[in-house]
């Protein structure tokens, strides 16, 4: 990896976040909602607005047409220490209507009412079709060159720096449901090129559902809630989802990936991204190669267990949103490599036999490597969310030089979708100009007028041939880099609803993921669609998908046959056997830290001295400590410092948490009763530690999580009846070697050889 230019800030502006946490010149512990702590009388005295944190960026000041215009960061905010209407009018009063009398009638002539409801009855805009639910942040992309021959793009050149802007979501529930969902995730990438805008609008799984976009309003009805009771929201667990996949096999690919770890990343920061369609790059010699692109994240690619999934829906719906913008307030920047994998262009489009216009299949890593062309950081949150991250629109069709696309029918579909869908979103047809969409590239096209027009165009003549307007603007060649469509030749053929035969193979590749999984990842599928199609009513849908899955493999099917009490079918044609990429299985690997959360729990019994130093080692090494104490505030203790208090044994819920620490054994505190709350009336307490503590540490086994203790803490691992010399359990003399013994475990992201393998019985079934 480069270590100069922006890397190298990057690596220093990520340095000095930690190192003032440790100074404490800021908060320690990502969240905190303002600039400034806020006082609790309300202030009166007129100061201006508060700026931004220091962690958040917005939109870089370009005008409507792409003209750098200098301003500061802050020129966007609000300014000014007074309240004032829309139109800048300063306001003596806003919690008053101006009526006849403190008993009488509003007045009609209340402007101030009138704007500040009016506005308001106008707030909400329609939510994307899909996709709806996301999180966004702002980066930066430092090419390696890597890629200068085969394609002449410009932000691919060596050394280039492009500004970018990421939206992560979810595709199936509406914009305010829970973040970890089993579903698709989306993986959309602005980059604002010197060239123009190039959104790589790709998803965390490599291939698609459908392989013409004409079924994705087919695929997504079905996958969205019911349409008589609208329900169940963001889920696939149901039985319209299940009846079109089985009956369209050429879902099983992508619905494997779902019902595999995949469905469930533990992170953003830890999912891989996919271009999935197959792109056409074009180099300065105009030689054209097909290529498909890859997100690789720094920190692995990792998973939630899916009870885990699904206690943080409740817990914390809002988990990976959270973060992803914890991880970037606290200097650990999220990084993902931009590879390539190129094929020849040839006229057949196909490598190894695998159809590259194809979106259901990939083409394995072994078979072609992924070659490394930049480096993704993303280190600034965004400062409004609807300004940023519900506004920003993204389009498979905002292509560069250099790059083309195929004839892929899925992404003939997309290339049409996304800008019509962003008119009725956006309300008009000028969004390119809203501060996120802009491009940092000159605009001199000859678009006008329209809803919301933010540009004031000058000139006469907005058409072409003009002399009005001395000719301009005028046409670009290649030199001055013009997007010239690539000459690919299409070959003699009569109109068809038709797609290739090669299309038809629905199931070689599903096999190919499943031979690809360790054998945790394997029972991990099987309970996927157990409980998946466990949620369906429809006995014929269940009976379909079994057909679907005796295709892929017979450990698979029958597995979930038995989870279901239904017959085990047979496959109607022998299996394929393709080789196995190790490179699809997450398990058996380490990774960096960064930016993980380390809970500890404590009470007043516990030194705080060491405790302050284990929680600053803990900063020290790029992860989050939170301390879990019995009550809020700061926990004391006569002629030691106060340590302040993150999290109580009542707000604690074990899924928050990559590893959890003990220094000391916890007694009940005075609110562990089941009255008061429910999970201190866990059946595993032993009366002498805190329930909830119990309860705890019990789903941290579950899960597979490092635990850690010293201090008296084993006394509370055995009370929750954990075997103590069990994997991943560290009993230590003190915080500073346990933690460096659980940060080499959490290296593997979980405790994998915890879950037991499964018996000889279930196997033989
Ligand atoms: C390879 C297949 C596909 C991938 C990887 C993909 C990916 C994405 C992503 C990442 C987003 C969210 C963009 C954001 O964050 O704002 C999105 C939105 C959307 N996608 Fe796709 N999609 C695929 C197929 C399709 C197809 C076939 C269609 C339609 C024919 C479609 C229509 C849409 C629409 C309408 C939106 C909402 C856009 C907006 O409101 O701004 N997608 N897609």
């Amino acid at each position: 990896m480069n270590e100069s230019g922006p890397v190298k800030k990057i690596a220093e502006k990520a340095g000095e976040v930690v190192e003032a946490a440790l100074s404490g010149s800021r908060p320690e512990v990502p969240g905190v909602p303002g600039a400034e702590p806020a006082q609790v009388d309300e202030p009166t005295d007129p100061r201006p607005p508060l700026p931004a944190k220091p962690d958040q960026a917005a939109p870089a000041h370009t005008s409507a047409t792409g003209r750098d215009v200098g301003a500061d960061q802050d020129a966007r905010a609000q300014t000014g220490e007074f309240l004032t209407t829309a139109q800048g009018v300063r306001l003596p009063d806003t919690d008053h209507s101006l009526k006849a009398g403190p008993r009488g009638p509003v007045l009609l002539q209340d402007h101030h009412l009138r704007e500040k409801i009016t506005h308001f009855d106008h707030e909400r805009i329609p939510e994307r079709v899909v996709h709806a639910r996301g999180a966004g942040a702002h980066g930066v992309f430092e090419s390696y060159g890597s890629a200068a021959n085969v394609t002449k793009a410009a932000f691919l050149g060596k050394g280039a720096e492009t500004p970018v802007f990421v939206r992560f979501s979810t595709v199936l529930g509406s914009r305010g449901s829970a973040d970890t969902v089993r579903d698709t995730r989306g993986f959309a990438t602005k980059f604002y090129t010197s060239e123009g805008v190039f959104d790589l609008v790709g998803n965390n799984i490599p291939v698609f559902f459908i392989q013409d976009a004409i079924k994705f309003p087919d695929v997504i009805h079905a996958g969205k809630p019911h349409p008589d009771r609208e329900i169940p929201q963001a889920q696939s667990a149901h039985d319209t989802f299940w009846d079109f996949v089985s009956l369209h096999t050429e879902a099983t690919h992508h619905t494997l990936w779902n019902m595999s770890d995949r469905g469930i990343p533990r992170s953003f920061r830890m999912m891989e991204g996919f271009g999935v369609h197959t792109f056409r790059a074009v180099n300065a010699d105009g030689g054209s190669s097909l290529i498909k692109w890859h997100w690789k994240p720094k920190l692995g690619v990792h998973s939630l267990v899916w009870e885990e999934a699904q206690l943080i829906a409740g817990a914390d719906p809002d988990f990976h949103r959270r973060d992803l913008y914890d991880a970037i307030e606290s200097g650990a920047f999220p990084q993902w490599e931009l590879g390539i994998q190129v094929f020849p262009d040839t006229p057949e489009q196909t490598f190894e036999a695998i159809d590259l216009l194809d979106p259901t299949k990939i083409v394995p890593e072994e078979l072609a490597p992924v070659q490394p062309v930049g480096l993704l950081t993303l280190d600034r949150n965004p400062t409004n969310f609807f300004a940023e991250v519900e506004q920003v629109a993204f389009h498979v069709g905002h292509l560069v030089p250099g790059i083309d696309v195929t004839d892929d029918a899925l992404l003939a579909g997309r290339l049409f979708s996304y800008v019509d869908t962003q008119i009725t979103r956006l309300a008009g047809s000028n969004f390119a100009q809203i501060p996120i969409n802009r491009t940092h590239a000159p605009v001199n096209d000859m678009l006008r007028d329209g809803f919301h027009q933010d540009a004031v165009h000058s000139g006469l003549a907005p058409y072409k041939p003009n002399s009005l307007d001395g000719g301009c603007p005028f046409f670009a060649g290649a030199e001055e880099h013009a997007f010239i469509e690539f000459p690919t030749p299409v070959a003699a053929a009569t109109k068809v609803r038709e797609a290739p035969a090669s299309f038809d193979d629905h199931y070689s590749q599903p096999r190919l993921f499943w031979l690809s999984m360790s054998p945790v990842e394997r029972e991990h599928i099987v309970a996927a669609y157990t409980f998946e199609l466990g949620k369906c009513y429809e006995q014929a849908v269940k009976e379909r998908v079994l057909r679907t899955l005796a295709h892929i493999d017979p450990y698979l099917c029958s597995q979930v046959a038995l989870g279901l009490d239904l017959p085990v079918p047979k496959p109607d044609e022998p299996l394929a056997e393709p080789q196995p990429s190790a490179a699809l299985s997450q398990v058996g690997r380490s990774w960096p830290t960064q930016g993980r959360t380390v809970g500890i729990i404590a009470d007043p019994d516990v030194d705080l001295a060491a405790l302050e130093a284990l929680r600053r080692d803990v900063l020290a090494g790029d992860m989050v400590p939170l301390i879990i104490a019995p009550t809020g505030g700061k926990l004391t203790a006569h002629g030691a410092e106060p340590v302040l208090v993150q999290r109580t044994f009542a707000t604690a819920r074990s899924v928050e948490f990559d590893a959890i620490l003990l220094a000391g054994a916890p007694a009940p505190g005075a609110d562990a009763f089941g009255g008061r709350d429910a999970k201190a009336a866990s059946p595993a307490a032993d009366g002498a530690i805190d329930p909830r503590i119990s309860l705890m540490l019990a789903e941290a086994w579950r899960h597979a999580k490092v635990i850690g203790a010293w201090g008296g803490g084993e006394r509370a691992v055995l009370a929750a009846g954990i075997p103590v010399d069990a994997p991943g359990i560290v009993i230590g003399e003190g915080g500073a070697p346990v933690l460096t013994e659980i940060t080499e475990i959490l290296a593997a992201h979980r405790v994998w050889h915890r879950f037991p393998a499964p018996t000889e019985s279930a196997k033989a079934h």
